[in-house]
């Protein structure tokens, strides 16, 4: 069993993408939301979320079908960080706003990878709280550099982990 489990809740695979780009820099074990069970979080000191906000500010909704999933594993002395997809142009009001649907179902465990606003101009966004986002941000399709963006983070989150 590898040491990270990393979790993503998809639409239209970007999340995938993402994880899949994650997974590769760590013995990871990679699942799909949709797969999640309890035991998979139990059995995983270290864990990632990954997942995109849909329908006007809400999480993933495979992901979100599996909340109470999240809330019944012992996260308490895990740690883990969460990864968030949104769209800039199209949505700058509710800018990977889902992430936060995580924070109420995570208590116990030792959440890192806080991220600074990589220069992303937005109107609003809930993941951003007292001027950090709760994990790494990201639209993919307007940014073009968004992958040496996650290597960075990646590498900020190796030592905290
Ligand atoms: C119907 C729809 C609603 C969306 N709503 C939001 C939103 O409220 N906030 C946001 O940041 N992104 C929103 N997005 C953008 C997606 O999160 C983004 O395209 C992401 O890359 C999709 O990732 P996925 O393929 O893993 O689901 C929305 C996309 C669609 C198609």
């Amino acid at each position: 069993m590898a040491n990270i489990g990393i979790v993503f809740g998809t639409n239209n695979v970007d999340s995938q993408t993402v994880a899949e780009k994650i997974a590769a820099n760590f013995d990871s074990d990679l699942l799909n939301a949709k797969e999640l069970t309890v035991d998979f979080l139990n059995n995983h000191e270290k864990l990632i979320f990954v997942a995109s906000t849909h329908k006007y500010g809400e999480l993933q909704q495979d992901f979100k079908a599996k909340l109470d999933v999240v809330a019944e594993a012992d996260l308490k002395g895990k740690t883990l960080a969460l990864a968030g997809l949104g769209g800039l142009e199209k949505h700058p009001d509710t800018f990977c706003d889902g992430l936060v649907e995580f924070l109420p179902v995570i208590r116990g465990a030792k959440l890192v990878g806080a991220y600074e606003n990589p220069g992303y101009k937005f109107e609003n966004s809930l993941s951003l709280i007292n001027g950090k986002f709760v994990g790494f941000v990201v639209d993919i399709h307007s940014d073009n550099e968004w992958e040496q963006k996650l290597g960075s983070w990646v590498s900020s989150i190796k030592s905290e982990f």
